[in-house]
């Protein structure tokens, strides 16, 4: 029989050790919700790229098709030129397809090789001339300025920091015509309270596990919610587009589970115009 006193102790050092144990996993998932850095992002997406296409088709029930389609119908049907940035495995080609005119050229960009690898070998099954798939950072594009009449990114904001974003708006204002639109679409916290806990339940465990059904790691798509949470909407970006001289519209899908921004890069004419009118000036 041990005596009281040391069980007491024992007990007492247990609970320490379990606080400390607690304290540590907090900190561990407070130190995860840090943007990543970009070659981390990159390595992820390598890493999902085979399973990335299936696991996003079913997880989102069907949502995530609809929400492209309200991405892409933001952008002009009659656009010469589309860049559909952060393209993934070109999920929003067949879309695009669909929307634009045949005769318009489609530039993929993705900086994850493996997407991009992905992409190629679904090319062929488009058969879409002036197709055109480039593996580069969107912080930093290699094409021309005022290249494209529009552009469009669907699910790739949520990993950018700040400045990242910053950068990254700056840069499409670069390569925008002017008069071009620009469509943005990315995964939210949706606003109601009611919802929150499903959409948690759903992003935090449903997609995970998906994940792995599917081969993938479940920790590539639990670190979706992360980058979701960090995120929050488009709302919280919105304010560098605008600096970067886009003027922008804001939209919420589905109780903002998805949120959209759509900038229009104005030409200085049609600024002209607009201010004209605002002054009475017919
Ligand atoms: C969630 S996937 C979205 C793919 C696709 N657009 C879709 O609709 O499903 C995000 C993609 O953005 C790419 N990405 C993230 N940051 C990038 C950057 N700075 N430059 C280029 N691609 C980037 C990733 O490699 C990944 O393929």
């Amino acid at each position: 029989m041990r005596p009281a006193i040391t069980s007491f102790f024992e007990s007492e050092i247990d609970l320490t050790v379990v606080a400390t144990l607690l304290f540590c996993r907090k900190m561990c998932a407070l130190g995860s919700h840090q943007h990543p850095p970009e070659n981390e992002v990159r390595a992820l997406f390598d890493e999902m790229s085979q399973t990335y296409g299936i696991v996003h088709v079913i997880s989102s029930l069907g949502f995530a098709y609809f929400w492209r389609r309200r991405c892409a119908a933001a952008i002009r049907r009659n656009s010469k030129s589309v860049l559909d940035v952060m393209s993934g495995a070109g999920e929003m080609v067949p879309i695009l397809i669909q929307q634009i005119n045949p005769q318009a050229t489609i530039r993929l960009v993705d900086f994850s090789s493996g997407m991009c690898a992905k992409a190629e070998e679904n090319s062929r099954r488009w058969q879409r001339s002036g197709l055109k798939i480039t593996n580069e950072n969107a912080l930093q594009l290699t094409s021309k300025d005022e290249e494209f009449d529009s552009v469009t990114c669907a699910f790739g904001l949520k990993t950018l920091s700040d400045a990242e974003m910053w950068r990254f708006a700056s840069e499409l204002w670069r390569v925008t015509k002017p008069d071009g639109v620009v469509s943005l679409l990315e995964f939210s916290i949706p606003s109601s309270r009611l919802l929150h806990p499903f959409f948690k339940l759903y992003v935090k465990w449903y997609v995970p596990i998906l994940g792995k059904l599917f081969l993938g790691n479940p920790d590539n798509y639990r670190k979706l919610w992360h980058y979701t949470c960090l995120f929050r909407s488009c709302r919280e970006v919105i304010q560098h587009f605008e600096r970067a001289g886009f003027e922008t519209n804001f939209q919420s899908h589905f109780f903002g589970c998805a949120t959209q921004i759509v900038a229009y890069k104005r030409s200085e004419e049609c600024l002209k115009i607009h201010r004209e009118h605002a002054h009475g000036h017919y």
